[in-house]
């Protein structure tokens, strides 16, 4: 019952942000607005209120935009450009100016200071992602063998159809949920559902109010999203902070050595441990501050982890049958995993050559951006590109990921979904496994600012596909249902059904 007020209200809060939107399309069709800099722009064609309608094409309509601006980059910048582009400081070319107007970060109630935050989650994912990952990949493993068996249940007789975005979805925020806040946080209906709602929000916000014209009034448009997003943050609060007070209380009573090396296999213990040997003073040592760090962290964690998996499922299904992709991962699967405790050991898991080159060709295929490494140019002057093109102050540039992973330059057969391409570019040498980021490789962006989250993405979507493939018989897809691009974003069918029945196993 109370889940059900929640989905009205959430469908409510969308059709308010969608006349919001209608709002503002109306006011942009009824003024006209001229280009921000003297540069050609993309998906600019000759016909009336010509600016405006470009604007509008490319909220729906961005991949056919970044192609012709791929073709006549201006403030779409072509692919030779990224070099120069990561070398670039933020004060000269800043990620945060532009993201908190694209994602309206600055509009959503959120506490923190975003470059501490950064920092922050950069000093806690890092040592638990890339030096400790044994030990949180054991309590993945087990989160997702749990998870996928709930979801995708244990009849061994019968078919049966589930919603694949909304399988991985539940499946994945348990075992990230894990992996962040532990057990038995992470098993708990109640925040599970608050989390994924809050998450929900921040990406309705982030998406939607990102869209509105910046002069359109945003803070009273996300002033509606912040109701249930501060509803929600505050019902995760109230489950996680005291989660965080045993945690210092912890430290600060126990032998800190001893309580790091026996608990340290969770984000919450990580954060209270780097922020209790930060001899800066830096970071706020209040359980509330390093509670909503976390939520931070949940948010750009979930959905996406979620939304590229349901991609690579997708990716997999509905590749021909002759490649047999769903055989040749089940294989390498079974030589992989020979007992129980080899899914918790970080060298058995680089096993696992073809499901990481299917993972990074699917994020090839399907960035969940298909545009980003978005910048906002700070001189007053301006800034010349390296071609010469001089940009003024104030205006966005930002890179066509999706362009330049399809390019025939860079990858041949771009069109086609070729799960062992990596593998195969492996054996002849070059270091690519799905974590490895380039100036051709952009799914996770590149540079300075590139996803600190991607190691776990790896693991846990290596370790998903390997369990699934193992304990069940999927039943192919005759075509690939097909995405739906809003804004920069590039978003799986989130109808599509598989069938599914668990594998029998002697
Ligand atoms: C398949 C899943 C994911 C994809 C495709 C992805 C992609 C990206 C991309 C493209 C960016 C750059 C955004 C920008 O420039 O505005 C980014 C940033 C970030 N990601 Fe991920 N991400 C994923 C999962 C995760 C996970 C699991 C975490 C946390 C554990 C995470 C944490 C972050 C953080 C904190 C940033 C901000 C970094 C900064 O600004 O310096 N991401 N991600």
């Amino acid at each position: 019952m109370g889940h059900d007020m929640d989905s009205q209200l959430a469908i409510e809060l969308l059709g308010f942000v969608f006349l919001a939107y209608l709002s503002s399309v109306w006011y942009c069709w009824m003024t006209s607005s001229t280009p921000p800099v003297a540069t050609p722009w993309a998906g600019l064609r000759k016909e009336v209120f010509k600016t405006t309608r470009a604007s509008l094409r490319q909220v729906t309509g961005s991949i056919q935009t970044l192609a012709e601006g791929y073709a006549k980059p201006q403030s779409i910048l072509p692919q030779e450009h990224i070099a120069w582009l990561i070398r670039q400081p933020d004060s000269r070319l800043s990620q945060w100016a532009a993201r908190k107007e694209r994602n309206a970060m600055r509009y959503l109630s959120l506490g923190g200071d975003h470059m501490e935050t950064m920092a922050l989650i950069g000093k806690v994912l890092n040592p638990c992602l890339q030096r400790k990952t044994n030990r949180i990949q054991m309590n993945t493993y087990d989160e997702i063998r749990a998870s996928v068996d709930d979801t995708m249940g244990l009849d061994e007789d019968s078919w049966h159809e589930t919603n694949l975005h909304e399988a991985l979805q539940t499946i994945i925020d348990r075992a990230q949920c894990r992996v962040f806040f532990g057990f038995p946080l992470c098993r708990n209906k109640d925040y599970l559902f608050n989390v994924r709602r809050f998450v929900n929000c921040m990406g309705t916000g982030n998406l939607d109010v990102g869209q509105i014209p910046i002069w359109l009034n945003r803070h009273f448009w996300a002033s509606l999203i912040n109701v249930p997003l501060q509803y929600y943050r505050a019902k995760f609060m109230k489950a996680l902070v005291p989660q965080v007070i045993e945690c210092v209380q912890n430290f600060e009573h126990e032998d800190i050595e001893l309580v790091t090396d026996q608990e340290a296999d969770d984000f919450v213990t990580e954060i209270v441990k780097v922020v209790e040997h930060s001899g800066d003073g830096i970071y706020n040592k209040a359980p509330e501050y390093l509670a909503e760090e976390l939520l931070l962290l949940s948010f750009a964690a979930l959905s996406s982890t979620a939304a590229a998996g349901t991609h690579l499922l997708l990716d997999i299904l509905s590749s021909p049958v002759y490649m047999k992709t769903y055989e040749t991962l089940r294989k390498e699967a079974a030589m992989v995993f020979s007992t129980e405790a080899d899914w918790g050991d970080q060298v058995t898991l680089q096993g696992l050559v073809f499901t990481d080159s299917a993972i990074r060709e699917g994020l090839r295929q399907n960035p969940l951006q298909i545009r980003g490494l978005l910048r906002e140019v700070m001189p007053a002057s301006g800034i010349t590109l390296p071609d010469g093109n001089h940009i003024p102050q104030g205006t966005w540039i930002a890179v066509p990921f999706q362009p330049i992973h399809m390019d025939e330059r860079f990858y041949s057969n771009a069109d086609e979904f070729d799960p062992v391409r990596f593998a195969r570019m492996r054996a002849e040498g070059d270091r690519l496994d799905s974590t490895h980021t380039s100036e051709t490789c952009l799914a996770f962006s590149y540079g300075r600012h590139s996803c600190p989250g991607r190691w776990l993405v790896s693991q846990t979507l290596k370790l998903l596909i390997a369990y699934i493939t193992l304990n069940y018989d999927v039943q192919l897809l005759d075509k690939r249902p097909l995405n739906t691009v809003f804004a920069d974003t590039n978003i799986p069918s989130r109808s599509a059904r598989i069938s599914v029945r668990r594998r029998k196993r002697a």
